[in-house]
């Protein structure tokens, strides 16, 4: 497996193996593909009849995996898609597989994506106000930021930035945006800078280009409808971890988690439970599993990781 360096370091990436792979002649998902980190190492661990499906739906991420991937293409034991990882079952369906031993997810942006200006995620590089992950969606952040209404724009730099001066930018934003254009990340950052003390103006930068792009790729409710799909994908003792960089994001897995290993939704009070929903997860990481002192120097996008595993258990119904 021969690739051109990728600048992109897998976090986590010991422990997604150890607890992933509870069987090394299974059938992996892994819907982010990205620079193919995971998915190297899953190919790596696994036995000859081991096979990883990998998705990603950024055209970019495909290509650069599909040059260091042919060997195992070829070999039958990896299998590449442009695609959403909400259509996981559709992937399947074209390799008749109905359900997997293994699922990953690491949500969020590959060094790739950021450092490459013309992609428009980095406040630091120049480049359009773009963002999307997918370049098959219509919208792009600039149309956001030159359509959105001011309440709306407050709410995504509130609720996905957590940023303070939410209020203020979108303020500012409607204005500006009667006096000029705002298609390039420039000129969003020097309409920041205007109004930004030097002091905070990085930190802000940061939560508002974070803000913009979890908006414009729907990250969350992506994330959500996966997380719905996928436990009938999963055969009894597969494992799915998921890797989240944002407190929302977080929320998002551990409550998902949690509804599939105890999803009886009778009162507190009813001493029996009359609801008949039957658990088929188990939580296998109780906490979520943070990056080492270690890995966090090496790499610091691993600093705000949180890995969440839980494992498909079997369904019994006491009628059966
Ligand atoms: C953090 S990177 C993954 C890095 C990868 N684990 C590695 O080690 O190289 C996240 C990747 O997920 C992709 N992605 C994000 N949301 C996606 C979605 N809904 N469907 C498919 N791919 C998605 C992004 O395009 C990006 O390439």
């Amino acid at each position: 497996m021969k690739s051109e360096p990728s600048g992109h370091i897998p976090v986590l990436l010991r422990e997604i193996i150890n607890f992933l792979v509870t069987d090394t002649n299974g059938i992996y998902f892994d819907g982010t593909l990205g620079d193919g980190g995971y998915t190297k190492a899953l190919l790596k661990k696994l036995d000859s009849h081991g096979k990883v499906i990998a998705v990603d739906w950024d055209e970019k991420s495909v290509e650069y995996s599909e040059k260091w991937a042919s060997p195992e293409t070829r070999r039958g034991r990896l299998s590449i898609h442009r695609a959403n990882f909400c259509e996981i079952k559709e992937v399947l369906s074209i390799h008749k597989i109905s359900a997997v031993n293994g699922i990953v997810l690491d949500v969020g942006l590959s060094s790739r994506q950021l450092d490459t200006g013309e992609r428009g995620f980095s406040h630091r590089l120049d480049g359009p106000l773009d963002m999307r992950m997918d370049n098959r969606m219509t919208d792009s952040v600039s149309h956001i930021v030159s359509k959105y209404s001011e309440k709306d724009l407050k709410e995504i730099f509130f609720k996905y930035g957590e940023e303070r001066g939410s209020a203020k930018l979108a303020r500012i934003l409607i204005r500006e945006r009667q006096r000029q254009t705002i298609v390039t990340t420039n000129d969003l950052v020097t309409i920041m800078k205007k109004y930004w003390r030097p002091k905070f103006f990085v930190k802000s930068a940061s939560r508002i280009f974070q803000a913009l792009r979890i908006a414009v790729n729907h990250e969350l409710e992506n994330l959500e409808k996966f997380l719905e799909i996928c436990w009938d994908l999963l055969l009894p003792g597969g494992r799915i971890a998921v890797v989240s960089y944002h407190s929302l994001e977080d929320r998002i897995v551990k409550n998902i988690y949690r509804k599939h290993q105890d999803p009886c939704i009778c009162h507190r009070q009813v001493p029996v439970c009359q609801c008949g929903k039957i658990p088929d997860a188990k939580i296998i990481t109780k906490k979520p599993v943070r990056a080492s002192s270690e890995e966090k120097i090496i790499n610091p996008r691993s600093r705000s990781a949180k890995l969440r595993v839980a494992e498909k258990i079997e369904i019994i119904r006491e009628d059966s």
